[in-house]
């Protein structure tokens, strides 16, 4: 039955409905996301058709837990141990930034045990051959599949039964029943939750490649996060190589774990380490910069953090960030005043973190401050120190998790000296043969540099 035809007003940015136009949407607050779709009214009571009975939980079987390897650990530890069958991942990037190239080379790997079908709406079959031929992907198991049509997708799913499907990418493809065009936020919303329908009973993992928009969220209604089981996002420096996949949803394992690749000429290679990586050009003897240890998921990664203070030519002293949070900046700069004595009142300052990494842990706080104050200073931090430790609004250095593993890295790295919050002391233990200082407020750890 044809249902009848309306028009609704969805935003882009959460997926909320409106009968009429506005410029604003009432749900998340963002201007300009609405826009108009064709929606076709849908038969009532389609959900009724079978109904599943409660189960008692001690009674299910739960079955090992099987993983499928991908072949690249950096990918695998972002999935939480490889996929899990049945699972939904939606993998979401940049144009360019090589979604594509990361799937087809999974491809190679799988391909030698699973048969997997590569449905593609972007790119046409030779297209994606010469690319493989690049990667070195040569195989019979893998199948391409050039169509836009998602019904096509799932019949020719159910007819050759892959271990593994792969759609690139759910903007290209659409739901004949569906009347807006690709792309729009009914049509992903509806298309994801037709993969996941198909998926799920068949018990077939699936990537759905999702394309981003311009402030960096996957193109399309947040509910398609929701949907899925698992959220992986592709970035990465448009100025480097270096790829980072960081996990922000898995119902299968811990999230913020990142997997760093770099991209050659044959291809997305793992990068084994990072910390390393991070820190290739260092300058020497430069005041202004300061090595902080974060935690990437369970990884200790080590990266530097430069400031620049310079005096301001306006009214108002700017303050800049990348890979930093703005707001977290102003308020160091405001403990710093208060609490220890170093102005930056009349002074711009910046801040950056190297390697497109973004610190969002507050126990980035201590090496921010740290090269503030050497910039501010002009007295060079030495090339053997690393630091960690939260800086509260009192100007004291609190503890953070991980401390050992920390300590652990930046002594694997070749550092001398650690600054540490003084209360995680106790809970370093082993030894390392890397001095660890204990610091209870920034000027201690300034003076103990
Ligand atoms: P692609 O996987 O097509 O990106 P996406 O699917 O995310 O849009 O990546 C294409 C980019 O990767 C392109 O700029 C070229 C580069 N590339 C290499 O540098 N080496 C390679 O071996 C391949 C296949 C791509
Ligand atoms: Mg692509």
């Amino acid at each position: 039955m044809a249902g009848k035809q309306k028009t609704v007003y969805v935003c882009a940015e959460c997926g909320a409905q409106y009968p009429r136009w506005a410029g604003k949407c009432a749900a998340c607050g963002e201007w300009n996301t609405i826009n108009e779709e064709v929606v076709a009214a849908k038969p009532a009571a389609s959900g009724m058709a079978h109904r599943a009975a409660p189960t008692r939980i001690d009674a299910i079987d739960p079955q090992e837990e099987t993983r499928y390897r991908t072949g690249m650990n950096e990918l695998d530890r972002v999935l939480g141990g490889g996929i899990v069958p049945g699972g939904l991942m939606l993998i979401g990037g940049d144009p360019g930034i090589g979604k594509s190239t990361l799937l087809l080379q999974i491809c190679g790997h799988l391909g030698q045990t699973m048969k997997i079908l590569y449905a593609s709406g972007e790119e046409s079959a030779r297209q994606i051959k010469l690319r493989a031929e690049r990667l070195g992907v040569d195989n019979s198991n893998v199948l391409l599949l050039c169509e836009t049509d998602v019904d096509n997708i799932i019949a020719a799913m159910q007819e050759e039964k892959p271990d593994i499907l792969i759609v690139d990418s759910i903007q290209t493809v659409s739901l004949s029943e569906v009347a807006s065009s690709p792309g729009s936020v009914t049509q992903v919303r509806e298309c994801t939750a037709a993969l996941m329908r198909a998926a799920k009973t068949a018990d077939i993992p699936t990537f759905i490649v999702g394309h981003v928009n311009k402030d960096g969220a996957i193109a399309g209604p947040k509910v398609m996060e929701h949907i899925v089981d698992c959220v992986l996002y592709f970035e990465g420096d448009r100025h480097s190589n270096y790829r980072m996949l960081r996990c922000v949803k898995n119902r299968y394992g811990s999230t913020n774990e990142i997997g760093v690749f770099e991209m050659r000429d044959k291809g997305l290679c793992e990068v084994e380490n990072p910390s390393l990586m991070l820190l290739s050009g260092r300058p020497k003897n430069v005041s202004g910069t300061c090595v902080a240890c974060t935690m990437e998921g369970s990884r200790p990664l080590l990266a530097e953090v430069q400031g620049l203070v310079s005096p301001t030519g306006f009214g108002n002293p700017r303050r800049m960030c990348t890979g930093f949070d703005n707001n977290r900046l102003a308020l160091l700069l405001a403990v710093l005043e208060k609490r220890a004595g170093y102005f930056f009142s009349n002074l711009d300052a910046y801040l950056n973190i190297i390697g497109g990494l973004r610190l969002d842990e507050p126990a980035a706080d201590l090496p921010v401050a740290l090269a503030l104050v050497s910039s501010l200073k002009d007295k060079p931090v030495s090339d053997g120190v690393v630091a960690f430790g939260e800086v509260g609004l009192a100007g004291e250095i609190r503890s953070v998790s991980g401390a050992e593993q920390r300590v652990a890295e930046a002594a694997r790295l070749g550092f001398t000296k650690i600054l540490v919050p003084a209360s995680n002391l106790k809970s370093i233990t082993g030894d390392y043969g890397i001095e660890v200082v204990g610091v209870s407020s920034i000027r201690d750890a300034y003076e103990q540099l």
